[in-house]
């Protein structure tokens, strides 16, 4: 089973991105893990360079999507919403035809220094997916707050943020085979 990665943040020290490349090693066997391009590449979306053409960056994810098992979304809260480069990166994805996020396993994860973990941030994402009518694992979630104490130097080290994140996985590896 395949699942490609979206991080969606651009930070050099991303926590987000540090999780995103923990997920190989806590995943059941079998599963195996594909970075997405990066959203950064995507130019902001206006339909008139819609009709000038796709850009290459957003054809290709859009491809890389769609022959994987599942999307996993793992991304920062801004402003108790979903950063702008998400938000970008799925009106360019809504625009491909066949859309491919229909039907398609999602998981998604966020990581904050704050308390909540981006839980708000993960509400606005599922409304959003709602309507690409995607598939998305509603439990158990992952909002991993406190990240500060949790990544360190760019790597997870808290075991209890990692037996969790193991349990979604092996949730997610299930929901997606049905
Ligand atoms: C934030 N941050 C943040 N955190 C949070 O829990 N709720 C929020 O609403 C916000 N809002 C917010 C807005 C903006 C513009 C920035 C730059 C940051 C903090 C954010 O969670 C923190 O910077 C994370 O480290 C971002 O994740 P990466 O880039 O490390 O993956």
């Amino acid at each position: 089973m395949k699942f490609v990665t979206l991080t969606c943040s651009l930070r050099s020290g991303s926590v987000n991105a540090a999780i995103a490349s923990t997920l190989p090693e806590l995943a059941p066997e079998g599963v195996v893990f594909e970075a997405l391009g990066s959203p950064g590449e995507f130019p902001h979306y206006s339909m008139d360079t819609e009709m000038a053409g796709f850009p290459a960056a957003v054809v290709a994810m859009a491809e890389q999507i769609k022959q994987a098992d599942g999307l996993v979304i793992i991304t920062p809260e801004y402003n108790h919403s979903i950063p702008g480069l998400l938000k970008n990166a799925l009106d360019w994805l809504s625009r491909v035809n066949p859309q491919p996020l229909a039907g398609k396993p999602v998981l998604i994860q966020s990581a904050s220094p704050g308390k909540l973990g981006g839980v708000r941030a993960q509400m606005h994402l599922r409304q959003i997916l709602g309507y690409f009518d995607a598939k998305v694992l509603n439990k158990p979630e992952a909002m991993i707050g406190d990240v500060g104490h949790k990544v360190i130097d760019g790597v997870l080290v808290d075991e209890d943020t990692k037996r969790f994140l193991t349990r979604q996985l092996v949730a997610f590896t299930e929901f997606a085979g049905h």
